[in-house]
């Protein structure tokens, strides 16, 4: 047995004056508590709760092994907790995982006195479906699971060739001896290079709309659109989608656009978003959807790079209660492009009335043309292009450890059967179900999740434009009664931000439409988890907490709801024909309970197949780092049960609100301020958004540090990335403390914006050790 799992029973008392010697900011804890206490050698570790409204406080704290407590303790928000679980389920918070939910403290300074009464025990926490779940379940017991994906690893071919055989295909794929998939992941038998379905000729409009019309789902709603102001709704059957669909797919043909062709998609939460999407998936044309929160120049970039004719957007949009002119922005960036050298040739912009009116957007004739004034004019019906499966389907960019983001590339067949297969079982999708995923489309989930995934199920989708906490944090279970949402799936920054507004916004509304729960985006911590699962599900639904990336295309490990217990804060298994590998710094892959860098050591159908125009990036950035493998770019922790608990980006890689951020390209905003000199950027443990970012500035010599200075430098953030990356804290650093070769030492930047003092290691490499001490004095300054 490891050490950390060695977990004693205590009971203690805490003192009257517990918050004022603690480091944090708890409400005082006016009663003498009993409770458990998880007892190794090493630091304290803590997780409080307050009662709600039976009025008990519900406490435990946990003494564990150093080795085994995580680097970076976050401050997670108190979770308010009424329900009446006692000392020892919230003793069970303490899992093992450690993406935050502890809070080191002094044993001592606290006053802490405590005696072992029980004996030792292994404590987790398990969460088990109920057995009226598990009887409907798609996947109901890990025997189930083992023995399909048994299958999917020692015969992928048969397995997929399987699934793949429900879809519509024009042309069967190519198969030789039954070989379905093509794979070179090493890059030492020269170039990487992926192929699924080869030869096979489909489309994946067609599968997901097409064919459910034909098959007599025309009259099944495929959208319910819920506008940012309640009571603002739309909704679309699967017939009105495919028809408005056809009339978009005509207009870009009429305009020119040809398979293989890219289009540009800058929109927000609109139907028309997914429509857009899926009139380019029907002519062949390469969809770049970049998300409407990214400045002018950042989109600019992505024009540059993919080069498209066309560029669909929207006069504005409301997000809450402000007003975002997105037109402006495409205006700008249009200007940018044609500057370098290239112009778009139509703007095709939808008004978006309650937004910005028509007669309040900027319009530059011949190049912008009202959606509404062209494209209801199409005929409803258009021909399919049929693709190969290893056609193109789309382009989105995302961020790398480098300033340049990268074009993941994805291909239309593998894709397709895999998003489709992962959402029917992760989610354990039923025919009635109603599904909401809060994504927006300009990130891999609002593709793969939101349009893709579940239409090709023929589902039922919620499109939300708003946002969780407007008008109040109960909109989102508002909108769960309000269309009897069955199935929800959202990041933990969202769940982290209405727990902050407690249980009243949730149980005010009386979600029992809801079966499962899904989060996306980033490690879940588990009070998070616990209170998604407790308050929001009512204790009954499980979390589908699915691990993947922009470049997986779909799930890579994730629980099956049913099919096997659920621990808080790990995503457990690997879906059908995912084989993780955990490995160390020498690119050994180690087994059993272990931690490690994450990677895939076998080809899967929805992976991406290439970089946009920059095959040798993706070799050296996914597949060169550990030979033969694919590699995540994120930590990872298998557990006895073989559980894969998700430790966060190990690259310079930031996640903020489930959002990919390269301290790189937040650096070369810096250093574009006239005034600075130099920066170097990490990320913090942030209460909400997961990951917050932490800039060092060094200023150029003679220039005063103001705080008017800080406010533009976080503004030349926002202006070449957007508002979403804009930097928490900016800290005035007169030097950076670099090694003789002049190399940034991003470890003690990350100590010292954690104020972990103590821990800054060795410094007796840096070219001048005493900067150290000067970057500690400025901290709050
Ligand atoms: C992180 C989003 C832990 C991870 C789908 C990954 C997660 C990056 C999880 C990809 C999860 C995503 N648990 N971490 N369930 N889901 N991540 O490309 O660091 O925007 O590498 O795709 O998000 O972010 P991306």
């Amino acid at each position: 047995m490891a050490m950390a799992d060695l977990l004693l029973r205590v009971r203690f008392q805490l003192p009257h004056n517990f918050s004022s010697c603690s480091p944090f900011a708890i409400t005082p804890v006016q009663f003498m508590h009993s409770m458990p206490l998880v007892v190794a050698a090493g630091g304290v570790c803590c997780d409080i709760r307050r009662g709600g409204g039976d009025g008990g406080r519900k406490l435990a704290m946990g003494i564990m092994a150093s080795s085994y407590l995580p680097r970076a303790f976050a401050r997670w928000p108190m979770p308010a907790h009424s329900s009446g679980s006692g000392g020892s389920a919230a003793f069970a918070h303490l899992g093992k995982n450690s993406t935050g939910d502890r809070f080191v403290l002094n044993a001592a300074d606290m006053g802490v006195t405590g005696a072992v009464v029980d004996a030792a025990e292994e404590v987790e926490d398990r969460v088990v479906a109920s057995d009226e779940f598990r009887s409907t379940a798609l996947i109901s017991s890990r025997e189930q699971y083992a023995a399909m994906y048994r299958r999917s690893v020692e015969d992928p071919d048969g397995f997929w060739a399987d699934i793949a055989s429900h879809f519509y295909w024009k042309t069967k794929w190519q198969s030789e001896d039954g070989k379905i998939h093509s794979a070179n992941m090493d890059v030492r038998n020269g170039q990487v290079a992926i192929e699924w379905f080869k030869g096979g000729e489909t489309n994946i409009c067609y599968n997901s709309l097409d064919r459910h019309v034909e098959a007599g789902l025309g009259d099944k709603i495929a959208f319910f659109w819920e506008g940012n102001d309640p009571g603002v709704d739309d909704k679309l059957t699967y017939k009105e989608l495919l028809e408005r669909v056809c009339q978009l797919s005509n207009y870009l043909r009429d305009q020119g656009v040809k398979k293989g062709d890219a289009v540009a998609i800058y929109m927000p939460m609109l139907v028309e978003l997914p429509i857009a999407m899926l009139a380019c998936a029907r002519i062949g044309a390469v969809h770049s959807v970049v998300f409407a929160g990214f400045s002018a120049e950042a989109l600019s970039q992505r024009i540059l790079d993919c080069r498209p004719n066309i560029v669909l957007t929207t006069s504005g949009v409301r997000r809450g209660s402000k007003v975002i002119k997105l037109k402006e922005i495409v205006d700008d960036a249009l200007q940018h492009v044609l500057s370098e050298g290239f112009a778009v040739g139509t703007c095709l912009t939808y008004a978006n009335d309650s937004a910005v009116k028509r007669e309040d957007t900027a319009w530059q004739k011949g190049r912008d043309i009202w959606w509404q004034d062209v494209v209801p004019n199409y005929p409803k019906e258009s021909a399919v292009e049929w693709m190969d499966a290893e056609d193109t389907l789309f382009l989105l960019y995302t961020s790398g450890s480098t300033g340049k983001p990268k074009g993941v590339l994805h291909t239309t067949g593998g894709y397709m059967v895999y998003t489709a297969t992962t959402f029917k079982y992760a989610f354990d999708y039923h025919d009635d179900d109603i599904y909401w995923c809060t994504a927006d489309c300009g990130w891999i989930t609002g593709h793969s999740y939101l349009t893709y995934g579940p239409l090709l199920n023929g589902a039922s989708i919620v499109v939300f434009e708003g946002v969780p906490n407007y008008p109040d944090a109960g909109r989102c279970w508002e909108i769960v009664d309000k269309y009897k949402v069955s199935i929800f799936y959202t990041a933990p920054t969202a769940i982290r931000s209405l727990m902050q507004s407690g249980n009243e916004p949730v149980k005010r509304h009386s979600r029992k439409s809801l079966r499962v729960l899904g989060s996306v985006g980033e490690p879940i911590n588990p009070s998070a988890w616990r209170w998604y699962y407790d308050v929001v599900g009512d204790a009954r639904c499980p979390i589908s907490d699915t691990w993947w990336q922009t470049e997986t295309g779909g799930f890579m490990i994730t629980p099956l709801p049913g099919g096997w217990p659920l621990k808080p804060g790990s995503a457990t298994l690997p879906f059908f024909g995912v084989q993780p590998a955990i490995v160390n710094e020498n690119g050994l892959e180690i087994s059993g309970e272990c931690s490690g860098y994450l990677c895939i050591k076998a080809p899967w159908p929805g992976m991406m197949r290439t970089l946009q125009g920059d095959h040798a990036r993706y070799e050296t950035t996914y597949f060169a780092p550990f030979k033969g493998f694919y590699f995540s770019g994120d930590g990872c922790r298998r557990d006895k049960d073989g559980y894969y608990w998700l430790t966060g980006r190990v690259d310079d890689v930031i996640n903020v609100s489930g959002h990919r951020i390269g301290t790189a390209e937040v650096e070369s905003a810096l250093v574009s301020h006239p005034q600075c000199a130099e920066a170097a950027v990490v990320g913090f443990d942030h209460e909400i958004k997961g990951q917050g970012i932490y800039a060092f500035v060094t200023l150029l010599e003679g220039v005063e540090y103001s705080q008017q200075l800080r406010a533009s430098l976080v503004n030349a953030v926002r202006t070449h990335i957007g508002p979403f990356a804009a930097p928490d804290k900016i800290h005035w650093a007169p030097g950076l403390p670099k090694t003789r070769s002049g190399k940034i030492m991003r470890r003690i930047l990350r100590k010292i914006a954690a104020k972990q003092l103590d821990e800054l290691g060795d410094i007796s490499t840096l070219a001048d050790p005493s900067i150290v001490d000067q970057l500690i004095g400025l901290r709050d300054k």
